[in-house]
């Protein structure tokens, strides 16, 4: 049977950096869901109630109803290393995350870990997440069935290196090669499963793995390509010395063929003007994940220099440089780093970029994103009313856009009271 939610439905309708009213605020809200986990219909209570006679109410009074949160970059194997020590991007990898990744090796360990890291992020209200898979083919089997059991939407990958780090890390590319497409063919057919050819970043492949990724891709023409760009000083002028005959930073992924509408590049943060225009011209997304970007000093990432040149954007957490799996929190500091940069964000441009902003840029805009008809059913319910400041903090508001703009910046995983992706429930608060 049809399933209607009733609650305060909030969403964006289309991009509010280029359409005004994008934001739409439903106050008595409701969300007709179907069988097959499809939205049948979004709007008033009494409209909604008119056409669904049959439907079984599930009424979350006061609460709000929000579109499912697009994690646009994590890591996988590093689900227990946020907060690690580390000087600066290289010798935080070297320190504290090599160490950490090296454990997956262990199918047990790693499992588990894959269990607690979908759920973890389903009770955040990310219903998408874009993750970098393990250096072992179990922990990625393991990932993809927790994903899949719970019912996380999911693009992910083994991350591919060959040089740079203990030899464990490490495969040759024919090893590398042979896994990445016996994990595709794994989840062909899921319909919540994408794979996503994962280069960690040009210091930890050779030409040949660099070849290697442009031959998977080329292979498999529904892949994503996603890695990691511009993060940070030491780390660029490493690349530099790596590859004194590439133009840019970006110069190395086109040679190989790794820059495309598919593609997610992660962080940019110091990046020249001709960069952008190849990367707009392309079709590529690029992710911002500010806790990371802060946590280890990497930079302010340029949000309006991107929309300039019309690069689609999401944001990321960015586990564990990031310091947390709240993709919601993590908006509070894109708020943060833009306003350093004099490039003042409201609830709608905020909203947007965790829900259907990151959702176009993962090429997923049609299917999730906000509560348009037809699209999949993937949204999380925020309840405040058992956070006694909160509360009262939200009474002081005039509008119900004052009032999400509050919950941006003082709501967390303790407020979200269940999430659902595909109209099947994933999360459900204790
Ligand atoms: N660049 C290469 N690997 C990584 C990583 O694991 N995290 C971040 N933030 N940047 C990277
Ligand atoms: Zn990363």
């Amino acid at each position: 049977v049809n399933v209607l939610y009733l609650g305060k439905l909030a969403h964006l309708r289309d991009d509010p950096f280029k359409f005004e009213k994008a934001l739409e605020i439903i106050e008595r809200g409701a969300l007709l869901v179907s069988d097959e986990g499809r939205i049948l219909a979004a709007g008033e209570q009494a409209e909604i109630k008119a056409q669904s006679d049959d439907a079984r109410v599930v009424d979350f009074g006061d609460a709000w109803l929000l579109p499912g949160l697009v994690d646009g970059h994590c890591h996988f194997p590093q689900h227990y290393a946020t907060a690690s020590h580390g000087k600066d991007l290289l010798d935080w990898l070297q320190r504290s995350v090599f160490p950490a990744e090296m454990r997956y090796a262990d199918a047990r360990y790693a499992s588990d870990a894959a269990i607690s890291f979908v759920q973890r992020l389903l009770a955040c209200g990310t219903t998408t997440a874009t993750a970098f898979g393990s250096q072992f083919i179990d922990a990625n089997m393991a990932l993809f069935s927790a994903a899949r059991n719970s019912g996380l939407r999911l693009i992910a990958g083994m991350t591919m290196m060959d040089r740079g780090a203990p030899e464990t890390l490490l495969q040759s590319p024919a090893d590398a090669g042979n896994q990445a497409d016996a994990l595709i063919a794994h989840i062909r057919g899921e319909p919540l499963l994408h794979y996503a050819v994962t280069p960690r970043f040009p210091l930890s492949c050779s030409h040949e793995m660099l070849e290697l990724c442009d031959d998977l891709l080329r292979r498999h023409s529904d892949a994503y390509l996603q890695t990691h760009i511009n993060e940070s000083q030491g780390e660029i002028a490493a690349v530099r010395a790596g590859f004194t005959d590439a133009a840019d930073y970006l110069a190395i992924y086109e040679r190989y063929g790794l820059v495309g509408p598919r593609s997610l590049m992660a962080h940019d943060i110091h990046v020249s003007d001709d960069q952008l225009a190849r990367l707009g011209g392309s079709g590529c997304a690029v992710c911002h994940c500010p806790t990371s970007n802060l946590y280890l000093g990497s930079g302010l990432f340029p949000l309006r220099r991107h929309l300039a040149f019309g690069i689609p954007v999401a944001v990321g957490t960015d586990i564990g440089a990031g310091t947390r799996h709240s993709l919601w929190q993590e908006l509070s500091e894109v708020y943060k780093v833009q306003q350093l940069q004099d490039f003042g964000l409201d609830a709608a441009r905020l909203l947007y970029l965790g829900t259907l902003g990151g959702a176009r840029a993962l090429r997923l805009g049609d299917e999730t994103g906000n509560f348009e008809t037809g699209k999949s059913a993937d949204f999380w319910v925020l309840d405040d009313s058992e956070n006694p400041y909160l509360t009262e903090r939200l009474r002081h508001c005039d509008s119900w856009e004052d009032q999400l703009f509050c919950l941006l910046h003082l709501a967390g995983p303790g407020e979200v009271k269940a999430t659902f992706v595909a109209g099947r429930t994933a999360h459900r608060a204790k």
